[in-house]
């Protein structure tokens, strides 16, 4: 089985990153990992045309292709986003709103597969879990839409920088049993 664990922030190195490898690290004797940060890869802004709504294709070709196929054959995706003014980096909200053509509100629509299960990890610098409840909330309603069955999700508050990720490591290492 194969396991895609998204970094959702632009930042390679910092407190989103060291979860992503956390949890690479716990997961990777039962599944064939692959980790990816949004910010390594180069797309355009939807432009709202709709034109996929008719024809299941983006009129635009860029690098949302490559993240589809690692979509498409991953059997379960982990996302772990930081909050951004208390909401996902805008990176990963481009993302999404470039998966339009892959969304089932509308027919035709392209397909991922079925029988995917998707996990979120929310992470935020301050105290309250409401912002990490709004992100999983967010990644969760685009899950839905491509049909990733919502199998788990983490909210960690306090975590500004990788640093502060050591004394929270439990935690994640407990999340990662339901996975
Ligand atoms: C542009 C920006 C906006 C942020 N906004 C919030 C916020 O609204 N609420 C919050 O609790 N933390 C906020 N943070 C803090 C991040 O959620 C926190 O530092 C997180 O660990 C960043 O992970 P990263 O360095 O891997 O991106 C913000 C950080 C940045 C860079």
């Amino acid at each position: 089985m194969k396991a895609l664990i998204v970094n959702c922030s632009p930042v390679k190195t910092g407190a989103t990153a060291e979860i992503v490898s956390i949890i690479e690290k716990e997961i990777s004797t039962r599944y064939d990992t692959k980790c990816i940060c949004i910010d390594d890869y180069d797309f355009k802004f939807c432009k709202g045309c709709r034109s996929c709504h008719v024809t299941a294709k983006c009129v635009m070709d860029d690098d949302i292709f490559k993240i589809m196929g690692m979509f498409s054959d991953a059997d379960i995706i982990v996302s772990v986003s930081p909050s951004y003014w208390a909401d996902i980096p805008g990176q990963y909200k481009s993302f999404i709103d470039r998966c339009t053509p892959w969304c089932d509100t509308h027919e035709p629509h392209a397909s991922i597969g079925e029988g995917k299960k998707g996990y979120t990890v929310a992470l935020r610098t301050g105290p309250g879990m409401h912002e990490c409840d709004r992100i999983i909330q967010s990644i969760e309603h685009f899950y839905g839409h491509l049909h990733i069955e919502c199998s788990g999700n983490l909210g960690l508050t306090s975590i500004e920088y990788k640093e502060n990720v050591e004394p929270r490591k439990n935690e994640i290492i407990d999340f990662c049993k339901n996975i």
